[in-house]
């Protein structure tokens, strides 16, 4: 098509209107989770402005360039309100948000002072816990039943409760990073799966537990670890039947974002790269469980991912064929939440001469994560309201914010920030029956 702007589905039926209130159910409230939970409260009152979140603060242009037209996201698709969203959730542990935010040491003393009533107020429910997934805890607030069948039972017991208070609910694992596991045949059918929660099938994580009663009961659901969790054959079923969205999984916030940035610069200019070494230091609880080797293999394998897909070696073997690529993570207790990262490139450019890239991000881990998590209850919510996403399942246009986005079977995922976000706006202009966006432009020189 000969335009820049090309025609969106008028066929779309527009997202139905965010009427109420909206239940987020996080699981997991250590300092992702407090982070956005007080974050919120604090954009409400008027304390402080949401620095990083694309539903609250983006734009998104429609039209030509020449229209001038650009809205906010958020006027221009129903959302939920900030003040009409409701939380509450799960840990192990039983301190109440404003301790476990206190714990975390992610936000200053005097913000959390002004909050202390409203996080008080939000006690967790017991977890379901097993230290087999996550070694490096001890959980003493958690749930007993007689198999995990029971246990997801009293999971979908504890929505049905907060649903009699909110009109419609969101979950989110902001929980830890489990061991790794790989698909079994318990994953491979709804059926399989549940005759696995009556056997306590071993490859049956917590995560899942959550992930089935959310699913069950028609509750979309975000993934903000690297768990397996949703990445199954039953979960996509149980997500397209029940029309409960879901997503990739573990946040893109402080080195992969920066990778998923540059990676795409040096293979748009055919540069080629040879090794890429990155390591981190972190000293939050999350670090503390990453210090397991068990669940390190689970994240190391969604952080190694991203570039393999960006640089396409098949296709540039001269460029990216041999890359060097190493990830480490290493606990260091004084650093708190507030992890550094480096990244030592090695990149060859005309004629093969090499030459190196350093980068030093001093990054706040929680403060990137929180608008993300936000963002992505926000527009799972959207997804559920709109009628071409909700029986879809897996909403790719929401790989912007995930390390490990999640395709259909047999689809290559899709790395690049600028094309995640491309992506994401024109399913906003689709579901809302807008032209797309193709940025070919010819018609301004006719
Ligand atoms: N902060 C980031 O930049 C970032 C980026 C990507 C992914 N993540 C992931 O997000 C998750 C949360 O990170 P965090 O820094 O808040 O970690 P955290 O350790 O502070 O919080 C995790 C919380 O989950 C609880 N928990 C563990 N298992 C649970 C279960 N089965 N049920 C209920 N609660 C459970 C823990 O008690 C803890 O309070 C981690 O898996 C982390 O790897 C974080």
């Amino acid at each position: 098509m000969s335009t820049e702007v090309q025609s969106g589905q008028k066929t779309a039926q527009n997202a139905a209107p965010a009427k109420g209130k909206l239940g987020v159910m996080v699981v997991g409230l250590g300092a992702v989770a407090t982070t956005m939970i007080a974050g919120v409260e604090a954009v409400r009152r008027g304390l402080a402005k949401p620095i990083g979140s694309l539903t609250q603060m983006g734009t998104i242009r429609l039209g030509k360039r020449t229209d001038n037209k650009s809205p906010l996201i958020k006027d221009f698709v129903p959302l939920a309100d900030l003040n009409d969203v409701v939380f509450t959730g799960w840990d192990i542990f039983e301190d109440n948000v404003y301790e476990s935010a206190a714990h975390a040491k992610v936000l200053d003393n005097e913000t959390l002072q002004q909050l202390k009533p409203y996080l008080e107020a939000i006690k967790p429910l017991p977890a379901v816990f097993d230290q087999y997934y996550v070694k490096r805890l001890h959980g003493t607030h958690v749930k007993k039943g007689k198999n995990k069948m029971d246990l997801a039972n009293q999971v979908r017991e504890d929505i049905r409760n907060f649903r009699k208070t909110v009109d419609r609910v969101v979950m989110i694992w902001c929980g830890s990073t489990e061991i790794f596991l790989e698909p079994t045949a318990v994953h491979a059918s709804i059926e399989a799966f549940e005759k696995g929660l009556q056997n306590d099938d071993i490859g049956i994580a917590p995560s899942q537990i959550y992930a089935y009663a959310a699913l069950t009961e028609g509750v979309p659901f975000a993934n903000g670890a690297p768990n397996l969790t949703v990445d199954v054959p039953a979960m996509i079923e149980l997500s397209k039947k029940n029309n409960a969205p879901i997503c990739g999984k573990d946040f893109k916030t402080g080195q992969t974002f920066m990778k998923t940035v540059l990676a795409p610069a040096f293979k748009a200019r055919l540069l080629g790269v040879s090794g890429w070494y990155s390591t981190n230091i972190l000293g939050n609880r999350d670090g503390e469980v990453l210090d397991d080797p068990e669940s390190f293999k689970t994240k190391e394998e969604s952080k190694l991912g991203s570039l393999e897909y960006i640089f396409q070696p098949e296709l540039y073997p001269d460029l990216y064929k041999d890359i060097f690529h190493k990830v480490r993570i290493n606990y260091y207790p004084p650093r708190g939440d507030n992890k550094e990262g480096w990244d030592n490139i090695d990149i060859f450019g005309w004629l093969g001469y090499p030459m190196q890239i350093k980068v030093d991000f001093l990054c706040r881990d929680s403060i990137l994560a929180a608008p993300i998590a936000l963002d992505l209850v926000l527009f799972l919510d959207l997804a559920q309201r709109t009628p071409s996403l909700r029986g879809i399942g897996i909403q790719e246009w929401l790989s912007f914010y995930l390390k490990s986005p999640q395709t259909r079977e047999g689809l290559y995922p899709e790395h690049d920030l600028f094309i995640q976000l491309m992506k994401l706006k024109n399913t906003l202009r689709h579901i809302q029956g807008a032209e797309l966006i193709t940025h070919l432009g010819l018609e301004y020189y006719d």
